[in-house]
């Protein structure tokens, strides 16, 4: 335990650090709100800027890096990622989907600015994110970010997600709704951090399978924070999950089975990383902050 503490207070040093830098980026990569249409450009811009861990621009970059990557066009990737993040949370919030009020200790966008910006804040941040990685000229990892975030991947997720409120399911689909809804989307900011430093095929499954194992711990991990934190700790409604009858990993399994499921796949997350022969330092340090993480 006090192992993993201390490789998280490096994950959580690297995280902030690598935020500073590709929120600046973000600054570069959004429409002022000085242009037309200035309330949708105010609205894009309050969730990005509302803070957040910044995970997957982390992991991005991580792993660029690792592989040997260079050059500025990581930092498009960076921000399409956060931006396609950020939509799929607004529109997680909303009314229509999980209902909450409070998200990276603010107000839900569509409490904010109501919900046909909303929507069309969530619409804009995703196509704005592909224009973006239109100029890394990687068509390759275009085409798997869009599949890891269409119907294969983070929206057939949630809407899986959806479906299955206030019903009795098996662990499958659980584990089907929670690698889509989020694994996908952290296996491709992996993913697509290896293919613009130009890893080969090998290397980019095994960064696919930590991505994978990660991933499902991550939003195992969030399940459990649902129940045992607090609003003001998460920066968003706790409770939330229960009050829709959602289907989680503690309401199949229990909190302490969770918790000993996300402790496997983190040891499942560095056994894929024993397969590279690069320095996988950050990456071990963000899985054991993965599975640490308070909020
Ligand atoms: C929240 O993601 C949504 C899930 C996938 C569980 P994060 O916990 O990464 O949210 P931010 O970016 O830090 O706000
Ligand atoms: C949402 O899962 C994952 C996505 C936004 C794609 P949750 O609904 O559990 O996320 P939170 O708890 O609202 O952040
Ligand atoms: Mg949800
Ligand atoms: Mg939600
Ligand atoms: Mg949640």
């Amino acid at each position: 335990m006090e192992n993993l503490e201390k490789e998280s207070a490096i994950a959580q040093d690297y995280l902030a650090r690598i935020a500073k830098e590709a929120e600046a980026k973000f600054d570069e990569h959004l429409p002022p709100v000085s242009d037309r249409p200035c309330r949708l450009h105010e609205a894009m811009r309050y969730s990005m800027f509302a803070g957040g861990k910044r995970l997957r621009p982390g992991l991005a970059k991580a792993t660029f890096d690792m592989f040997g990557g260079k050059g500025e066009k990581i930092w498009l990737a960076t921000s399409a990622l956060e931006m396609l993040h950020t939509f799929s949370l607004i529109h997680d919030d909303l009314p229509c989907v999980d209902n909450d009020d409070y998200r990276r200790g603010k107000l839900t966008n569509h409490k904010k600015f109501g919900e046909a910006t909303a929507v069309m804040a969530g619409d804009a941040l995703c196509v704005q994110a592909f224009e973006l990685m239109g100029k890394t000229g990687d068509a390759q990892a275009i085409e798997l970010l869009a599949h890891l975030l269409g119907t294969y991947g983070m929206i057939g997720g949630e809407m899986t997600d959806i479906e299955c409120e206030g019903k009795t399911v098996d662990l499958e689909i659980v584990d089907y709704i929670h690698y889509h809804k989020t694994a996908a989307l952290i296996e491709a900011s992996l993913q697509v951090g290896a293919m613009l430093a130009g890893a080969d095929k090998k290397s980019i499954e095994a960064i696919r399978d930590y991505g994978r194992s990660i991933g499902l711990a991550f939003q195992i991990v969030d399940d459990i924070l649902d129940i045992v934190s607090t609003t003001e700790e998460l920066g968003k409604d706790a409770g939330s999950d229960i009050e829709k009858g959602k289907a989680t990993y503690p309401s199949l399994v229990g909190l302490e089975k969770s918790r000993e499921r996300a402790h496997e796949l983190y040891e499942e997350s560095l056994l894929a990383l024993d397969r590279l022969d690069c320095d996988t330092s950050i990456l071990r340090a963000i899985a054991a902050f993965i599975i640490t993480r308070v909020k």
